[in-house]
């Protein structure tokens, strides 16, 4: 299959119609394939390297959204030794490493979410990705709480994909150092 940017309006609609454990090795393909794509790389990815250098957080540096929220493409830039909170979606998401090297970590939620703004997690493995390691891949809410950062001493860029939202806010944070959980409401 051939991955480009200039047909991915209409691909990446396809892949979000379908049900979640159809659309996410599907998402999953296409971006492993997109951050393969020469020209991907160079027009879209490359010229971010200049501007993560003087950036201090993260950052998300490109956004294509659809019109009506069915899909969301993001390139997300992270300065070395920048990460996320641990937190969660409200939709599926897929992620695949365009530069660089990330670390992903993944965790449980032991506890039954019963009780507001409490949260009690266990890590449950971490991953470092590359380009060449393919795509990883979250279910929404608790099936897919995760962290992402770049530990490394360079740069790194992902490029992510989320699915149609399942709920009215964007999401959850945790802070497992004291077991709690919020909503997330930006996007
Ligand atoms: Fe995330």
């Amino acid at each position: 299959m051939t991955t480009s940017l200039a047909n991915s309006p209409n691909v990446l609609r396809s892949i979000c119609e379908l049900p979640t454990e159809s659309a996410l090795p599907r998402a999953a393909r296409f971006l492993a394939d997109l951050v393969k794509e020469p020209a991907f790389l160079g027009s879209q990815i490359l010229p971010l390297l200049r501007e993560a250098r003087n950036a201090e957080g993260w950052y998300v540096a490109r956004r294509y959204d659809a019109h009506d929220g069915a899909y969301s493409l993001q390139v997300f830039v992270w300065p070395p030794g920048t990460g996320t909170m641990i937190h969660d979606h409200s939709s599926w998401g897929a992620y695949a490493c365009a530069l660089g090297t990330v670390l992903e970590e993944r965790y449980d939620r032991l506890d039954d979410g019963t009780i507001a703004e409490h949260a009690r997690l266990r890590k449950a493995w971490q991953l470092l990705w590359s380009p060449e390691d393919g795509a990883s891949t979250v279910l929404p809410g608790d099936g897919g709480i995760h962290r992402v950062g770049n530990p490394g001493t360079t740069p790194a860029v992902s490029v992510h994909i989320y699915g149609p939202r399942t709920e009215e806010v964007d999401g959850r944070d945790y802070d497992p150092s004291r077991d709690y959980v919020c909503d997330r409401t930006e996007g």
